[in-house]
């Protein structure tokens, strides 16, 4: 179930998150990416259109979305780009990740039970000058514009002002 929400939320934010990639102040184009908590690849694949000479290591802790990721990174073409690694970034010690130019994490951070350890080991993990970019959203996002009427049910559940 989860796996569906977050490819529809990746066709909905798609424009988002491409605007997210062109942002990143990068003093060149990074060889080297690693995607936290990829999911289902929304941001693998953005990164990779930005950066297709790029390879993107992409760790989570559910075997079903790093299938589905493979899977679309085989359809699409980019299969020799993208490596999974199946980890949960709670425990102590991660997996090697090599010395990534950019690591990469969208809705991620706030899954961690420990985020300061997860800022530590990053540090540590970035090639110097490596960037480490945190993308997070303080809300569930609204897709209608805010004078919507709020009482009509079946358009979209709205709980915030
Ligand atoms: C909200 S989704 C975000 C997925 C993706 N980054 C995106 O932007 O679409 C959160 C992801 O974190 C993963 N996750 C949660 N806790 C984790 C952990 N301790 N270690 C690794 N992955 C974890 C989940 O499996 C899920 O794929």
């Amino acid at each position: 179930m989860q796996a569906e929400v977050l490819e529809l939320d990746a066709e909905v934010l798609a424009g988002h998150i491409a605007t997210i990639t062109a942002w990143l102040p990068l003093a060149s184009h990074p060889r080297r990416i690693v995607d936290l908590a990829a999911g289902t690849g929304a941001g693998t694949f953005a990164l990779l259109e930005r950066f297709p000479e790029a390879h993107v290591t992409a760790v989570d802790a559910s075997p079903g979305h790093l299938q589905r990721l493979r899977d679309k990174a085989c359809a699409r073409g980019v299969g020799k780009h993208v490596h999974t690694v199946l980890a949960d970034l709670d425990n102590a010690t991660w997996p090697d990740l090599g010395t990534p130019d950019l690591v990469w994490a969208s809705a991620a951070m706030h899954h961690m039970a420990d985020p300061g350890h997860a800022l530590r080991t990053v540090r540590d993990l970035l090639a110097p000058d490596g960037l480490f970019a945190v993308v997070e959203v303080p809300g569930l996002p609204r897709f209608l514009p805010g004078n919507a009427p709020a009482d009509r049910p079946g358009l979209e559940t709205a709980s915030t002002p």
